[in-house]
């Protein structure tokens, strides 16, 4: 069967690195009809738009989508850098990736976070994570003011704790609101424990902070309670999200399935990458019931744009996760062997790993590698 995937390099380092694993994905022979699209930066200049409605159009036609990089700017830098003739017309900047994890329900953002052996930046040598972001909701659900309209300070009036700001003036106030849905939690839950179910993880931990932050935090932690009972063989861990950062620093070998809200999950994630090498190795999928979105973790680095110089093997990873969401699960496993084989072998070794190896030629023998697996 030949699939349609659509492939947005986006920003900086983004095309690099989405060529990169396009090569490996070639390489292996696995067919496909790749359609290029625009997201980003440029767009956001050009039309006032970072993710235009063609790109929608172009995503909605395909079976999923690789994507590259991209660079996001606070709201009053990205004003800044639009075409003098958009200027002052009302377009506000946000990020198109949340944009799209929103716009096409990926409410599951899986991130990976395992040690290859002979990969000298890994903390320790056993260490084999798979973080759960929740990845529609939270606080990046986008609902946020300032200053705050009189109609929403009226609302939040109501709430005995804002009695504290009384005094506090609507233009001098921002509010972001953290929000979930029982169903964005299951949502989140569901692929946890599913995933730990089918790969033989004994444990899902939910780290959030259902002591300070009861409501939304203690949502998630009760419909984690109520699902753990469907999955027999399998123990919920309850953890705060700050003591996390610290077990994951002290014991990352004693975890496997982390579950976690938006925010929350960004950072777990990527300090959980940091201890398997860095972003230079995190993979992730963004994934809903009817579309998902392969990405690396890391941004468009423009720092390094045109150098070749930025590791490719997140992105292959990246690759290899499609693979598996797609059902190929025997290519998707050559490209595991052949990234697994390349670390190991220690001879290629980018910059970010202390070495002088290209993109393109650790790309490269990763391509070799797994035409041989
Ligand atoms: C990530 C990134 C994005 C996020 C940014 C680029 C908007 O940090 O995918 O982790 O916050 O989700
Ligand atoms: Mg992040």
């Amino acid at each position: 069967m030949s699939y349609k995937i659509a492939l947005l390099p986006g920003d900086g380092v983004g095309g690099d690195v989405l060529e990169a694993a396009k090569g490996v994905l070639d390489a292996i022979g696995f067919e496909a009809e790749y359609i290029y699209g625009d997201i980003g930066w440029e767009f956001w200049k050009k039309e006032g738009n970072p993710l235009p409605d063609r790109t929608i159009d172009l995503l909605k036609s395909t079976d999923c989508c690789l994507f590259g990089a991209i660079t996001s700017k606070p709201k009053d830098e990205a004003a800044a850098e639009l075409a003098p003739e958009l200027r002052d017309k009302g377009f506000v900047y946000s990020s198109p990736i949340v944009g799209l994890r929103q716009l096409f329900g990926l409410h599951t953002n899986l991130r990976p976070c395992k040690a290859y052996a002979g990969n000298p930046l890994n903390l320790r040598d056993d260490i084999d994570l798979v973080v759960f972001r929740e990845n529609t909701e939270g606080l990046y659900a986008g609902v946020e003011w300032h200053p705050v309209p009189e109609n929403v300070r009226v609302a939040f009036d109501s709430h005995p704790k804002m009695k504290r700001f009384g005094d506090v003036a609507n233009e001098d106030l921002a509010i972001s609101t953290r929000i979930f849905s029982r169903n964005g939690c299951r949502a989140i839950l569901r692929s946890a424990f599913e995933y730990a179910k089918k790969h033989g993880y004994p444990t899902v931990t939910v780290a959030e902070k259902p002591n300070v932050i009861r409501e939304t935090s203690g949502l998630m932690v009760r419909e984690a309670r109520a699902m753990v009972k469907e999955y027999a063989g399998i123990e919920l861990w309850e953890t705060n999200i700050d003591a996390m950062c610290m077990w994951l620093v002290k014991n990352p070998q004693d975890y496997g399935v982390l579950v976690s809200s938006n925010m929350f999950g960004d950072i777990l994630s990527d300090l959980a990458a940091q201890i398997v090498g860095g972003l230079g190795f995190a993979c992730a999928g963004n994934i809903g019931d009817n579309y998902a979105v392969f990405e690396p973790t890391h941004g468009s680095a423009p720092k390094y744009v045109g150098q070749n110089k930025v590791n490719p093997i997140a992105t292959i990873r990246s690759a290899k996760m499609m693979l598996d969401y797609l059902g190929e699960t025997a290519w998707a496993a050559k490209i595991e062997a052949a990234v697994a084989r390349t670390i190991r072998e220690g001879r290629l070794q980018t910059y970010d790993m202390g070495g002088t190896t290209t993109t393109s030629e650790m790309a490269e023998a990763i391509a070799t590698a797994a035409k041989e697996a």
